[in-house]
């Protein structure tokens, strides 16, 4: 775009999501040089705060490097803060009049990003689309979830949204669709001839989708009180990662192709049924250290008596030619053992088995983090003199075979494609509402009904009741394989 000047506003400028991500966000971009040269930086929040204080907010998190200070400073100079209310026509005049301070602004493209609570949101974009826009060059919001709290209020959100501004401007930010491996997804299912031919009914059991945190609502609850787990990862970022999987090939690598078979395959699953839900919450490890020590309901934060749950698992049926019959089964909890994230592709058993029952499934493992790879288990003669056999891996870890690749922070590649004007990341209104519509009557019957999620303890593997249904579900754990992260040596 040449030299048009870009302005990058941050609402909710003082607030924990715009210190802790979007600054360091912005400085990485514009340390490593991606930005476009000639962007400048607005804040704008309630506190009245100078630029200076608000350096020091995001202080720790921008990870400088002594070698990088005089870039640093270029950095802040090019900031501006303004202080002001969500709902006051005038201060949002007082912003404009500071973005349109020169020619520079005047012809500039903006970008808005939403880092605000729900409650001003609706007033926030409607003094936006009144005072601030862009005058000559185009205008693009980021938002962040929550986006409504069922199908019918993020339906609302999404036509209030729809009064205001054009699909293409919109940008509903599920940092999933930044991760790598879950952008490598599209090449490794439609770029590999060895994949796709086995990538359905006749060849896979199931699949698992995992996200495990091993912490617990650490001071958050409030927050999370609100929304529950299944809300905070399940809807949104196992249910992205589920259309990537599931989709059927799209036309081209066009966003809105792509957009259009993840909102198909969402189109086959039916709502959720509570039969199909498992839900937990954590209780305090009497035998753990510091944290671990307390459960959910002992976050000061959270309110007493809370049957939110912080660990679910679902089993999902799609209902098309391809995956008729395949539990997809997604979990994710807080306080758990382990942090990892990942999909799993189980394989069918071998048919026909000539090797007396010692077979173990074909899996194919992707990895999101910690640790990027994708791995196969599979069965391999145990070598040497003897005939028989072991399970092993094709492995691809990252670290070892990209030794030298920096990998990109999600954030740091959606923000960079806002400016480049890229949506194939980032979540469409239609995906959004068939997400909402899956999930939308199970959680009002879990809120209706008040159902008390079964206790685990914090650092456990979740609910025992969440292992049986795997199983159930087509899923072998036979808890005999490891896989080393990093073989070679
Ligand atoms: C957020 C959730 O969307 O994702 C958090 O609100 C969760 O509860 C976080 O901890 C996990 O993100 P990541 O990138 O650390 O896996």
């Amino acid at each position: 775009e040449g030299n048009v000047p870009h302005i990058f506003v941050t609402l909710g400028a003082s607030g924990d999501l715009a210190t802790k991500k979007i600054y360091p966000t912005l400085w990485w971009l514009y340390r490593d040089g991606l930005l476009p040269s000639n962007t400048t930086f607005y804040g704008y929040a309630r506190s009245k705060i100078t630029v200076d204080e608000l350096r020091e907010k995001c202080h720790k998190y921008m990870n400088v490097k002594p070698e990088e200070l005089e870039k640093y400073k270029q950095f802040w100079k090019l900031n501006t803060y303004i202080a002001g209310s969500y709902n006051n026509a005038d201060d949002f005049k007082a912003l404009k009049k500071a973005l349109n301070h020169n020619e520079n602004g005047i012809v500039s493209n903006r970008l808005f990003y939403l880092a605000l609570p729900p409650t001003v949101f609706e007033s926030v974009t409607v003094l936006i689309t009144n005072a601030c826009k862009g005058l000559k060059g185009w205008t693009r919001v980021i938002i962040e979830k929550p986006f409504g709290h069922d199908a019918d209020s993020s339906q609302k959100l999404s036509d209030h949204l729809a009064s205001l501004f054009k699909e293409e401007e919109i940008y509903r930010i599920d940092h999933y669709l930044g991760k790598e491996m879950v952008q490598n997804l599209m090449t490794l299912r439609f770029g590999n001839r060895i994949f796709s031919p086995t990538w359905n009914r006749e060849c896979v059991s199931s699949v698992l989708i995992s996200f495990k945190e091993p912490f617990g609502t650490m001071g958050r609850g409030g927050y999370f009180d609100q929304s529950g787990i299944i809300r905070d990862v399940m809807q949104n970022h196992l249910m992205q990662i589920l259309s990537l999987v599931a989709m059927e090939k799209p036309a081209s690598i066009h966003p809105d192709d792509i957009r259009n078979e993840k909102v198909k395959v969402l189109r086959c699953i039916s709502p959720l049924n509570f039969e199909d839900v498992v839900l937990g919450q954590y209780i305090g490890d009497p035998e753990g250290e510091g944290e671990a020590k307390l459960g959910y309901l002992d976050d000061p934060t959270v309110p007493e008596g809370s049957v939110t749950a912080t660990y679910a698992l679902a089993v999902l049926k799609i209902n098309n030619e391809r995956w008729d019959g395949v539990p997809f089964i997604l979990r994710c909890g807080k306080a758990l053992n382990e942090r990892k994230a990942e999909v799993r592709i189980q394989y069918r058993d071998v048919p026909g088995d000539i090797f007396s029952g010692k077979l173990k499934r074909n899996e194919l493992v992707i990895r999101v983090q910690p640790g990027e790879a994708v791995y196969i288990k599979m069965m391999t003669k145990t070598p040497g003199m003897t005939f028989d056999m072991e399970e092993t891996e094709l492995d691809l870890t990252y670290d070892s075979r990209y030794k030298e690749v920096k990998m990109p922070d999600a954030y740091e590649r959606l923000i960079l494609d806002v400016f480049c004007g890229s949506q194939m990341h980032f979540v469409r209104s239609d995906e959004l509402s068939e997400a909402w519509r899956i999930f939308t009557p199970v959680l009002h019957q879990i809120e209706s009904e008040k159902i008390k999620p079964l206790p685990y303890k914090y650092g456990s593997r979740g609910p025992k009741k969440a292992d049986e249904v795997c199983s159930e579900s087509d899923f072998k754990y036979y808890g005999s394989y490891k896989w080393v992260h990093n073989h070679v040596t």
